[in-house]
């Protein structure tokens, strides 16, 4: 199948190389000339496991890059729209990237052609696409809109494509839908994985995967109604987590009680400094915001997300306990990106929690093994150093602070961690460790939803 992808961000980018390794001829478009030209050299501008050998392995033969959204659109069958849907305002998605996209497909269009929604949009914008299409020019048997949310996390984005949870197909017509279960039915029939070279599945993968065919407008909602979902749950176990601190029970004994329900799930359950990044702070806005305008006050929702934010200021007391004052503390701080394996920072909640410390007159020396560099452009340079090892970063600190969940953090040396500590004292946002491990091994050690834990032997500061 022959198939344009509009959008050469991080789903667009995915979308493409994944629909090459499943056989089809991809073309990804983008109007940033730079970028276009930089992939075209064999660059790659994000952070993505298996993304290099998939483009390098199909590059030039499978996926082509281009900026002319009509040359590409007049060659392909399916036109997948993979664009922006950044923040606007009252938290409402500015879908106006899409609706230029639209306006350039009306007159792009030759013959009969699919057009997928595959970013994050609130419910009615396939509608809106055939609407923005028919008043600029385009036939009404010329084209259908469908709608093919993805699931991709970041870090894994490549693995959760290839090897999903389910296809969630959201169509109108028949041939809509025979048009999407052809593209992925090298998935589906499972040939993919009985191919010659098949990138390796990851842990627990179910394939072949299901193919969930509903209306487009149920699989625009399923997209945000499952970003929603697991951004409560977040919020559901930090609040148990705040819970388990008042009364003195352990948060993750709790969770292993109700994960092994089947019907609760043991995943997304890990208590934290709360939810970040590109997605759920955004979706659960635009969820919210699209309810309140179809008559709904989705109040669940505001919930979920002063939970969230309420974390950060309680992680922030937490700090003030261990340390009592505040003013002029050097802190060592793990962590900036929004969480592991991935370079991402926006709406971190480390770079949010290092925000309020900096205000707060503390001293900060961060290490991330991927965000640093991004970090360094938005945060104030006062107050602020960066170390090239977490043991560089504790050197001479008054506490040592775990913000993001890198799995090198989980494997610290902590001889080594406190030998450089002015005092043997971790804040964990992240529960990496077994609080009774750390007493053990002489800390002061505070995590999320745990009791305190003192060291089994005297505290002395360790570094006069
Ligand atoms: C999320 C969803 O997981 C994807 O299914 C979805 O496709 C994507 O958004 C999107 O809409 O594009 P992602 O933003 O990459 O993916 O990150 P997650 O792995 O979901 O983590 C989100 C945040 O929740 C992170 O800050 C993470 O640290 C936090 N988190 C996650 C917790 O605090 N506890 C958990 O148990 C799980």
């Amino acid at each position: 199948m022959r198939i344009a992808v509009i959008g050469s961000g991080y789903v667009g980018l995915v979308a493409a190389a994944c629909f090459a390794e499943l056989g089809h001829e991809v073309i990804s478009v983008d109007n940033a000339v730079q970028k276009t030209a930089l992939l075209q050299s064999g660059e790659i501008p994000i952070h993505e496991q298996f993304l290099p050998e998939l483009l390098a392995r199909h590059r030039g033969r499978r996926v082509t890059f281009s900026s002319s959204l009509p040359d590409a659109v007049r060659v392909s069958q399916a036109v997948f729209i993979a664009v922006g849907t950044p923040q606007g305002g009252d938290g409402q998605a500015d879908l106006s990237y899409v609706e230029s996209v639209a306006r350039e497909l009306a007159g792009a269009i030759n013959d009969y052609k699919l057009i997928v929604e595959k970013s994050t949009v609130p419910v009615f914008t396939h509608d809106w696409i055939r609407k923005v299409m028919l008043l600029n020019g385009a036939s009404r048997d010329s084209f259908e809109v469908a709608s093919n949310p993805e699931f991709l996390r970041e870090g894994t984005a490549v693995t959760d494509f290839l090897f999903p949870d389910r296809i969630v197909i959201g169509v109108d017509s028949e041939r809509a839908a025979t048009l999407l279960r052809e593209i992925y039915r090298p998935l589906t029939d499972g040939t993919y994985y009985r191919s010659g070279d098949p990138v390796r599945a990851p842990e627990g993968a179910r394939v072949p995967p299901p193919l969930i065919q509903v209306s487009a407008k149920s699989a625009e909602l399923i997209k945000h109604a499952s970003n929603a979902f697991l951004a409560m749950k977040i919020s559901f176990i930090n609040a148990v987590a705040n819970l388990c601190e008042s009364v003195g029970a352990d948060v993750h004994q709790v969770c292993q009680g109700i994960g092994s329900d089947s019907r609760i799930g043991p995943r997304f359950l890990n208590p934290g400094i709360g939810y970040g990044g590109s997605c759920f702070p955004k979706d659960l806005l635009a969820f919210r915001a699209v309810a309140r305008e179809c008559g709904y006050d989705f109040r669940l929702l505001d919930e979920v997300i002063n939970i969230n934010e309420d974390q950060r200021v309680r992680f922030l007391n937490k700090v003030r306990n261990a340390l009592w004052t505040l003013r002029g503390k050097r802190l060592a701080v793990l962590g900036l990106a929004f969480k592991g394996g991935t370079d991402d920072i926006r709406e971190s909640p480390a770079v949010a929690m290092v925000e309020m410390l900096l205000n707060q007159g503390c001293e900060i020396c961060a290490y991330d093994p991927a965000a640093m560099e991004r970090a360094r452009e938005i945060l104030p340079s006062t107050g602020m150093s960066y170390a090239s090892t977490a043991y560089d970063a504790a050197r001479g600190c008054d506490a040592l602070l775990i913000l993001t969940d890198w799995a090198e953090f989980a494997e610290l040396d902590l001889e080594r961690v406190r030998a450089a500590l002015a005092y043997p004292i971790i804040v964990d946002g992240r529960n990496l460790y077994d609080p009774a491990v750390m007493g053990a091994r002489g800390f002061l050690y505070y995590s999320i939803g745990r009791a305190d834990v003192q060291p089994a032997a005297r505290i002395m500061s360790t570094a006069r």
